[in-house]
């Protein structure tokens, strides 16, 4: 079988090589049929909430995907295994459970599957934690993704994109936020480690000309969503007849962004490799480096949302009310984020679809099916 050649899906499979096939559509009766090779991408963080559903997509489109995971037990690892299990069913799958902080393993799996592209997404993720821990964020997401430059630069990759935050913009009260806005006055060590992934990342572009795209992303929520983001808890709580924590008393906004829309803007951020040679015309809204091909783009939904309308969207969809505990603001927390979207659309023309009360009907559907 190995040595066979066939064609499913749109896809010919020679052996390992995977090409897929284009049209190019000359007149009303003629057609041309192209192969072309696809690309290994290397996705770390694939077992996560966003790099198990952007795994997913790329694998759709009959890219190979290296995944690089390694299953901290910051939540559930039940629910890391199911993702990846998922995963593994398609062929174009491989995955490698390993730390970020394991040079040697990264370097192995960088020489064997000599990845095109870099999907940088595995971190130490979530604000409130990084009061309680913040030594797990220094490790992962500074030495951690200061390893995967490394391998970018050797590999000379055609594009590195690494997952940011709606957090940098930490105390800005300016909204919407926009990715030319100072980024100075981060609130947590979270944001302060993400905000220096990107001005690490912008010293490799510069010095080794990687195409760096840094992604921030506003609260992504959505079917096999993290357990320890709100969504998850309140309706864990609510189906448990537990009180929910609910803070600043409620006085709070986000820019929740459905992952189907999330892992969208990525796909389409690939094809946009930044360039920032001089005969390039820049866009007016546009974060790209003066010296570098380097650019920040938000990943939002664009539109903001009263946490109280969004525990209300919950409360009807499970037809259960919530037993409320009101608290105060807590240490590190933002009072509201919105995203300005007007780069992403401008490069890749898609502007994200899924509306709230959508996106938590989804969410509710696939809890109660995994867990109920
Ligand atoms: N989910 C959101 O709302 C959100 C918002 C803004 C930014 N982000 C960023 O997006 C990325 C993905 O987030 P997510 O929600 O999928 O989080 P997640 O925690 O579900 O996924 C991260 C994955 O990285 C792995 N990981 C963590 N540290 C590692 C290390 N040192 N070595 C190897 N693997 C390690 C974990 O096992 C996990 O599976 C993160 O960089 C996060 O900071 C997420």
């Amino acid at each position: 079988m190995k040595n066979c050649a066939y064609i499913k899906k749109n896809i010919l499979r020679i052996g390992d090589l995977i090409f897929k096939k284009y049209y190019i559509f000359l007149n009303n009766r003629n057609v041309i049929i192209l192969y072309g090779h696809m690309q290994n991408i290397l996705v770390t963080g694939s077992a996560g909430f966003i790099g198990f559903h952007l795994s997913n997509l790329l694998l759709s489109e009959g890219y190979n995907v290296c995944g690089y995971d390694g299953m901290t037990d910051y939540y559930d690892v039940n629910l890391k295994q199911s993702r990846d299990n998922i995963l593994l069913k398609n062929p174009n799958f491989s995955k490698t459970t390993a730390m970020l902080e394991n040079k040697e393993k990264l370097n192995e799996i960088a020489s064997q599957y000599k990845p095109d592209i870099i999907i940088h997404l595995a971190a130490q993720a979530g604000v409130r934690y990084s009061l309680i821990n913040p030594d797990s964020y220094i490790s992962s997401n500074i030495l951690g993704t200061f390893n995967i430059m490394e391998i970018a630069r050797k590999l000379k990759v055609k594009h590195l994109l690494m997952a940011s935050t709606s957090s940098v913009y930490g105390a800005n009260s300016n909204l919407p936020f926009s990715e030319t806005d100072q980024t100075e006055t981060q609130l947590t060590i979270y944001a302060a480690t993400k905000k220096a992934n990107e001005n690490m990342a912008h010293s490799y572009s510069n010095l080794w000309k990687i195409p760096t795209t840094m992604l921030r992303f506003f609260t992504v929520y959505g079917p096999w969503g993290r357990p320890d983001m709100a969504l998850f808890k309140f309706v864990e709580a609510i189906l448990n007849n537990k009180p929910i924590n609910i803070y600043n008393n409620g006085e709070m906004k986000r820019d929740f962004t459905y992952i189907e829309d999330i892992v969208k803007g990525i796909r389409l951020l690939i094809d946009q490799i930044p360039n920032n040679l001089a005969n390039i015309t820049k866009l007016e809204c546009d974060s790209l480096s003066p010296v570098a091909p380097y650019r920040v783009v938000n990943i939002g939904n664009s539109k903001t949302i009263k946490l109280l309308d969004f525990i209300k969207a919950i409360e009807d969809t499970l037809g259960k009310k919530a037993i409320r505990n009101y608290l105060d603001m807590q240490k590190g927390d933002v009072k509201s984020t919105l995203s300005d979207i007007t780069l992403l659309q401008k490069l890749t023309n898609y502007s994200p679809q899924v509306n709230y009360k959508e996106g938590i009907a989804k969410f509710i559907e696939w809890y109660k099916d995994y867990y109920v």
